[in-house]
């Protein structure tokens, strides 16, 4: 019993110097474990002559009922600074600067052609996209192009499937495929352009390169003259250019319009002053689409009636647009991706 007072009696400082829970089972089970001193004594109290067992029964049972009492308020104690521990560990903290992603941007083409669309949406065009595999019969078949047309050749021509005119495949060499796909499935009126890429058999240098983009116009209704042609360039070019922008129109030759026109705007940069003009080179004016009267026989060709619809339409290179008009040169600044070029047109539309 004197051993067991001194357990007791010791054992608030001994339960104070466990480290953590682990700890603490094996001094628990020193204590009041089966193995423990006190459970030996219980174990034996049948030994003792009958009348001293209560007493030291009931001594020993208060000696338990102690030290499990002294056991679970240091068990608390630690199970309190453990959550403390982990809750320390888990921490986040929300004042770290975040990870900067570089910011991306559109590509200058693409904004290009997304401005010159919305300028015709404006004016109620749809915008609308065809095949850049194509078949020989809209290239050039149904836009008027004879079999014989030198842009037929293989020296101008990017061929899948060369051989019949009838049933040969390609790479567009321009949008304007498009114009009689667009009529075989509406109906007119129609006003619409048509975004895209184009293929030529180039070699790339300054002002060429075998893939470049183009955006097709086309409107069809009854009673459309040239002047509304000349009048919808004009305000394009005020709205893409500025308010004081000027065109003209000079004779052309396409074989889908007639008459065919170059549309000119005038050299944003020396407005026709300037007879060393890097702009223009000293015309004062800058080359930006073919357009003209859809030809009658393109009408034809979709099933639309020449006699009861006119109608105009136009071919711009969307590269040519965003050199004119950021002095970018040459043209393969727009396909190399350098994003140091790039980052110059981030967000200027
Ligand atoms: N398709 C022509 C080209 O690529 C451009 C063009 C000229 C389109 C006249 C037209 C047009 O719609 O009417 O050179």
């Amino acid at each position: 019993m004197e051993q067991l007072a001194q357990i007791v009696a010791e054992a608030p400082a001994r339960l104070a110097s466990v480290a953590d829970l682990a700890e603490l089972e094996t001094l628990e089970a020193e204590l009041v474990g089966r193995r423990s001193v006190l459970a030996e004594l219980q174990r034996n109290i049948g030994s003792l002559p009958p009348e001293r067992r209560p007493e030291v029964g009931r001594a020993l049972q208060q000696a338990r009922a102690e030290l499990e009492r002294l056991i679970s308020r240091r068990r608390a104690e630690l199970e309190r600074e453990a959550e403390n521990l982990l809750l320390e560990d888990d921490r986040v903290d929300v004042t770290l600067e975040a990870y900067r992603l570089p910011g991306g941007g559109e590509h200058l083409i693409q904004q290009t052609i997304e401005e010159v669309c919305e300028i015709f949406i404006g004016l109620g065009y749809v915008v609308a996209t065809g095949p850049e595999a194509e078949l020989g019969y809209y290239n050039f078949d149904a836009l008027n192009t004879p079999p014989t047309h030198p842009s037929r050749l293989e020296s101008d021509t990017l061929y899948l499937d060369w051989g019949d005119p009838a049933d040969e495949v390609l790479l567009r060499t321009h949008t304007s495929p498009m114009q009689a796909r667009f009529m075989e499935a509406h109906d007119p009126p129609v006003y619409v352009v048509v975004p895209g890429k184009v293929y030529r058999a180039d070699t790339p240098d300054a002002t060429h390169s075998p893939v470049f983009h183009q955006i097709e116009g086309l409107a069809v209704d009854r009673n459309i003259t040239m002047s509304d042609l000349k009048g919808t360039l004009a305000h394009f070019a005020r709205e893409f250019f500025g308010p004081g922008q000027r065109i003209r129109l000079l004779p052309h030759f396409f074989p889908f319009t007639e008459p065919s026109a170059e549309m000119h705007a005038a050299c944003f940069h020396c407005e026709g002053n300037g007879t060393s003009c890097r702009v223009c080179g000293g015309s004062g004016w800058i080359e930006l689409m073919g357009c003209g009267m859809v030809d009658p026989a393109v009408f034809e060709a979709v099933g639309y009636d020449p006699g009861d619809v006119t109608g105009f339409a136009f071919g711009m290179g969307v590269e040519r647009l965003a050199q004119v008009r950021h002095g970018l040169s040459p043209i393969r600044h727009v396909f190399e991706n350098d994003v140091r070029v790039l980052r110059q047109f981030r967000g200027i539309a």
